[in-house]
């Protein structure tokens, strides 16, 4: 949110239950706020009424960032948990995107992936499915979208420690990443921006992540 509205964007925040941290940082930076917008919304129950929504909160899209996600341990013996990660990680963001290219004459979606998810993980593998078949959405969404919308994703590596995870498990990480460290915020928003803006550029899952998707290491030991 802050990097978009430092750029000048419009910025709809969709939120379900976590407002506060934006509120904060808006009120210390009073002149961005008028450009901040907010909606609050269970994604998994109208996906397509989500992005009714916010055209009538600006007027008008332009972008669609699915960053939205469940992170949790799982696998195929759960196929409950199979079905929600599926539903909010790979769905709902497949429905948003339907749903934006249905309103918006020209634009851009951004899809926010993981670069780990090509390892087979014992512990992750839920998690790990739903991200390989948005890789995979947002390549055929690229396809068929254009030439009115280019679809790209951001692959990151290790960026945030899981909770519960003191840092220790996630510091110890770098030490299996090529680059030997883990991925930092600034190197996404620069990755965000190159994608927004760059008109030649569709249909790639740019990895950010210091080459840590060149290993096997497994994905349990991650975030
Ligand atoms: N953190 C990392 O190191 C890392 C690494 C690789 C990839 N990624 C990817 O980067 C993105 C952001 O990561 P993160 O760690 O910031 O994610 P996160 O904290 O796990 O989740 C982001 C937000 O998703 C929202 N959300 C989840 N289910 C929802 C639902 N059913 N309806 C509406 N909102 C829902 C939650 O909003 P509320 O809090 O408002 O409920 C949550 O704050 C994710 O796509 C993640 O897979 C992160």
């Amino acid at each position: 949110m802050q990097h978009c509205l430092e750029r000048g964007h419009h910025v709809i925040v969709h939120y379900r239950s976590s407002r506060e941290e934006a509120d904060a940082w808006l009120g210390q930076h009073t002149a961005l706020k008028k450009r901040a917008h907010f909606l609050q919304a269970e994604l998994a129950d109208d996906p397509a009424g989500i992005i009714r929504a916010a055209g009538r909160l600006t007027g008008g899209l332009g972008g669609l960032i699915n960053n939205a996600s469940l992170f949790s341990p799982g696998n195929g013996a759960d196929a409950e948990h199979l079905r929600r990660l599926l539903t909010v990680n790979t769905i709902v963001p497949l429905m948003l995107a339907r749903g934006f290219a249905h309103v918006v004459k020209k634009g851009w979606i951004v899809n926010i992936t993981d670069a780990h998810c090509a390892a087979p993980s014992a512990r992750f593998e839920n998690y790990r499915l739903s991200k390989m078949l948005l890789n995979e959405f947002t390549l055929r969404c690229a396809r068929n979208m254009a030439p009115r919308i280019r679809v790209n994703a951001i692959a990151p590596g290790a960026v945030l420690p899981a909770k519960g995870d003191e840092g220790a498990t996630f510091k110890a990480l770098a030490k299996n990443i090529p680059l030997k460290k883990t991925t930092s915020i600034a190197s996404l928003l620069m990755a965000l921006e190159f994608l927004i803006d760059n008109p030649d550029v569709t249909g790639q899952i740019l990895y950010v992540d210091g080459g840590w998707h060149l290993t096997d290491t497994e994905h349990s030991r991650a975030r």
